[in-house]
This record gives structure tokens, C-alpha cells and sequence, in this order.
């Protein structure tokens, strides 16, 4: 057991008994502790798991045009703002200034919301010499942009979830105590509000396991508050609530050095841990707010209607372009394009995560329907 996850241990025996959300939240984000707030890298091909924005500059380049479709259905203002949750290395950020048209350019202010100083320090390394780019550390504490996107690659599944299941007829919620220098978990009943969440989300009887939602539709409600005129742009992996009912085991997984796993207290603070995203909450919680929920929509059919096979086609001729005129490293590299975006679009993968949309005060442009 490493020094983290002793340090984890130590003080959730502290603290008692706690909630599994309450045990999500200090092993991802504890400021000394977290999984993700240590500094460590954990998205990459030096980490734990590689996502859209890492795998090739493409995804963000594609992205520029679908934020510059987002800025022309709100009326092409002087100044647009995006607003990244939760940025990782900053691969997406990069990407999206260097794709994006002159015209976005000249309007666009880049903001990174990141709570980790380490994170935004290597940010800030990646994206040095842009211009119209910022730092927040959250986004309760944003005055509203008037105009925007806010955008997060998944972030929404490494949201904070309670976990529930029916037991001898009632609801019971997992909770998570120290024992003998480990970690156990206790069910005791469901609490009030998780108990709402089910019934609003159409989900009071379920037959296995089920995660409830509750930071996330918080991360939602604040982003729907965090511009004026605009869209909300969630990446991730997702379900709608009846789905999710329909897997007993739930979806929590864990990614570590080591692997796949689903064992969240194990190792804490070694691991990531995410589940899907539950999208009819999170449509819920934006109708509430009075946006215009739009999608889910797979990540593949979005990609392919902002150009991805065009940019396939490219690379296919510059493949035979370079491998005739015997520019070896040129090839391999068009062949390693092609095979990296054939991977965006691949629905056994990063093609099948969905993006979901919101829109406040504007027109879904067609790339979102
Ligand atoms: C799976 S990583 C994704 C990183 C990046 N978006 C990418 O695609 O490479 C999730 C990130 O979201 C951050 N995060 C989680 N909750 C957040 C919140 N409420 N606000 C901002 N960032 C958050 C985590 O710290 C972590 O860096």
C-alpha cells in the first residue's frame, strides 16, 4: 500500500463512517491526496487511459469548427468565450486554438477551469504564447460570460456518485469505513435525496446497483448559470436512466497502473474512478435551468458531421503522396493519422462516447441534431 492511499485511510478513519461519495470525492480530488489533484499525469501514453484530444490534434481541430458554428448560431459576437472543465494536459485547449478559423480567433477567449496548480502549471507550459487565455479554479465562482460554450471531455464520469441498490425490499446506500488499516464498505438506508433522484429520474425500483448523480447534476446546474447566450457541450460516456436500470452491476469502473478493475477501495488515490454518465438527469437538470437539451449524440456521428473523413481522405493521400515519392517517416506518420482517427470514429471506443448539448437563447446547429 502506497504512502496515498495510507494517507487516504488514515483519514477516513478520522472521519468515520462517510458516504461512497464523500470517500469518490477525497480519493480523486483531495488537494494533497487526490488521484487527480497530486499532479501526477494521468491521461496520456505515459498514463492511466488516453483520451479523444490526446490520441491526435484532429479531435480539437474538429471541435474548432463546431465552436465556431456555436459562436455564428449566437449572432458571431465580438467576444466568445469557451470555458474547458476540467482541461487534464491541456491537449484539447491546444488543439482548438491552433484549429480555429481567424474569424473565431480574433473573438475567442480560452478558459481553462482547473483546480489543481500543477495541472494548469503544465497548461500553461502547453499553451504558452496564446493569446485570450485564462485560468479559474471553478465555476461557482465565474461571474456569467454573456456569451459562450462551456465544454468538458469527460469530466461528468469522474463526477462523485452515491451508489444504491435494493436490498430485502428497501433502498440502501453503500457507505465506506476504516477497518484494520483497509477500507470496507457498510450499507445503511438510502438517504432523502437519493431516494428524490430515483423517483425524478424514473429510477425508484431498481433491480442491482445504481449510481446517483447528484454532484454532477450540481456541475450542470452551475454551467447552465455560467453564460448567458450559448451551449453546454458534455463529452462522455452516458446512458439514458432506463439503461442504466437495465445493468445490475451499475457501471463504476476503476483505471490504474495496473489496469481495469472494479474495486474503488482499494488503493485509493492510485486509481481513477468514473461511471457513465446519466444523461435524462442531466437533460432534467438543463430543462430546469431553461436551456434546450439537444442529443445525446455519438461521438462518431458528430465527428463525421464536422469533416473527420475528409480529414481521413487527407491522410490516405498523403500516405501514398509521401510512400511513392519514398518519404518514409512522412508515410508511417500519415498511416499512424489514419489509424488514430479511425480510432475517434470506432464505436467499440472513443466513438462511442456521446456528446450531449444545451442551449441557451440559440438555434442547435446541425452538427449537434
Ligand atoms: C478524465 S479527466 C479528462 C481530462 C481532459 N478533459 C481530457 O479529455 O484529456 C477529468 C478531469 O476533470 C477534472 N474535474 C473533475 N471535476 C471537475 C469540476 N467540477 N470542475 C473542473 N474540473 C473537474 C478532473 O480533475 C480531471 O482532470
Amino acid at each position: 500500500v502506497t504512502d496515498t492511499s495510507n494517507g487516504l485511510i488514515a483519514l477516513i478513519r478520522e472521519k468515520g463512517r462517510i458516504s461512497f461519495a464523500e470517500f469518490q470525492a477525497l480519493a480523486l480530488y483531495h488537494a494533497e491526496l487526490g488521484y487527480y489533484t497530486s499532479g501526477r499525469e494521468r491521461s496520456g501514453w505515459g498514463g492511466h487511459y488516453i483520451t479523444s484530444a490526446q490520441l491526435d490534434p484532429a479531435f480539437g481541430e474538429l471541435w474548432a469548427r463546431g465552436l465556431e458554428e456555436i459562436w455564428r448560431a449566437s449572432g458571431a459576437p465580438n467576444r466568445f468565450f469557451v470555458v474547458e472543465l476540467g482541461p487534464g494536459e491541456g491537449a484539447f485547449a491546444a488543439s482548438v486554438l491552433r484549429g480555429a478559423s481567424s474569424d473565431l480567433r480574433s473573438a475567442l477567449s480560452y478558459v481553462l477551469v482547473e483546480r489543481s496548480d500543477v495541472l494548469r502549471a503544465r497548461q500553461a507550459v502547453l499553451l504558452h504564447g496564446e493569446a485570450d487565455v485564462s485560468w479559474a479554479s471553478g465555476l461557482s465562482e465565474m461571474t456569467p460570460h454573456a456569451a459562450g460554450c462551456i465544454i468538458a471531455n469527460e469530466v461528468l464520469d469522474n463526477q462523485p456518485v452515491h451508489i444504491v441498490e435494493q436490498q430485502g425490499g428497501s433502498l440502501v446506500e453503500l457507505n465506506v469505513e476504516e477497518q484494520a488499516g483497509g477500507l470496507q464498505g457498510t450499507w445503511l438506508p438510502a438517504t432523502p435525496p437519493l431516494i428524490d433522484f430515483l423517483t425524478r429520474n424514473g429510477m425508484e425500483r431498481p433491480e442491482g446497483r445504481i449510481e446517483v448523480h447528484l454532484a454532477a447534476e450540481q456541475l450542470v446546474r452551475s454551467a447552465a448559470a455560467a453564460i448567458q447566450t450559448g451551449a453546454l457541450v458534455f463529452l462522455d460516456y452516458g446512458a439514458e436512466a432506463l439503461e442504466l436500470l437495465s445493468k445490475p452491476e451499475g457501471t463504476l469502473v476503476c483505471y490504474s497502473g495496473q489496469g481495469v478493475d472494479d474495486d474503488p477501495l482499494d488503493r485509493p488515490g492510485e486509481k481513477d474512478i468514473t461511471s457513465h454518465a446519466n444523461w435524462t438527469s442531466v437533460r432534467a437538470a438543463v430543462t430546469a435551468a431553461g436551456l434546450e437539451p439537444s442529443g445525446p449524440v455519438p461521438q462518431r456521428e458528430v465527428l463525421i458531421s464536422l469533416g473527420l473523413r475528409d480529414l481521413m481522405q487527407a491522410a490516405k493521400e498523403e500516405q501514398e503522396r509521401a510512400l511513392q515519392a519514398g518519404r518514409g517517416a512522412e508515410g508511417f506518420r500519415a498511416i499512424a493519422r489514419r489509424q488514430a482517427l479511425a480510432t475517434l470514429a470506432e464505436p467499440a471506443g472513443l466513438g462511442g462516447m456521446d456528446v450531449f448539448a444545451a442551449l441557451k437563447g440559440i438555434e442547435a446547429p446541425p452538427f449537434l441534431r
